[in-house]
């Protein structure tokens, strides 16, 4: 059985911008039960709505929901940045509205990343305004020294260092959101990953 991602290369079909392997597939597994089983004390009388911000936290939720003991609702949003491919300016548009009805409700927001803070920022104010009992966040990664606003996160799966990250649902260019673990990410971020031709894929595949 060929696993592909070990703590010392990155993964063959990947090509070499996808780097070093920053957190292994099971390290991410211990951690997201841990935090699972934590959101389950936390919300034992209350069961939270899971709010994902796709399309990067789709991974992550699918995994954490699954390791909440309760009865938990799910929804999802999907919003666009304005501002570089990978810098956000502050300023979001909302691509994917809740269906769900927020009064009341203890709404957990999970995302994959947060660099800035402040696309979460915008939408924790989003839904603030919806007369939510409580809205708190669960974020699988922080870059270390980059917030420009206060967030005040729940719950956080790594800390890590500021740099550019693929995997696990994050992605380059719409590229590399189902490796298994997070790698930082060696390319040109501003610019989508090359696509491999298929003699080339054909190759790795029977090395
Ligand atoms: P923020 O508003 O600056 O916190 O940006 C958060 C969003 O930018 C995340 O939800 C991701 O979609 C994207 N992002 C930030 N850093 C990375 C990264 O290292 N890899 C992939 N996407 C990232
Ligand atoms: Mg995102």
């Amino acid at each position: 059985m060929r696993t592909g991602e070990t703590s010392h290369d990155a993964v063959e079909w990947a090509g070499s911008d996808v780097g070093k392997l920053l957190i292994t597939p099971e390290a991410i597994h211990t951690r997201v039960k841990a935090l699972g089983a934590q959101i389950t004390e936390d919300y034992l009388d209350d069961p939270p709505l899971l709010v994902g911000v796709l399309k990067g936290a789709m991974v992550f939720m699918s995994d954490l929901c699954r390791s909440i003991a309760l009865p938990v609702d799910i929804d999802f949003m999907a919003v666009s940045s304005y501002g570089s491919a990978t810098r956000t300016s502050g300023v979001v548009r909302i691509v994917k509205d809740l269906d769900a009805e927020l009064t009341g409700r203890r709404v957990l927001v999970i995302e994959d990343i947060i660099d800035s803070g402040l696309t979460l920022n915008y939408l924790r104010k989003y839904l603030q305004a919806r007369h939510p009992a409580s809205v708190e966040i669960c974020a699988l990664l922080v870059k270390e020294g980059e917030q420009r606003v206060d967030l005040d996160l729940s719950y956080v799966g790594f800390q890590i260092p500021p740099q550019f990250v693929v995997g696990y649902g994050l992605d380059v260019g719409e590229r590399f959101r189902n490796l298994n673990g997070v790698h930082i990410y060696d390319g040109d971020e501003n610019r989508p990953a090359p696509v491999l031709d298929r003699r080339r894929r054909d190759d790795n595949i029977a090395s």
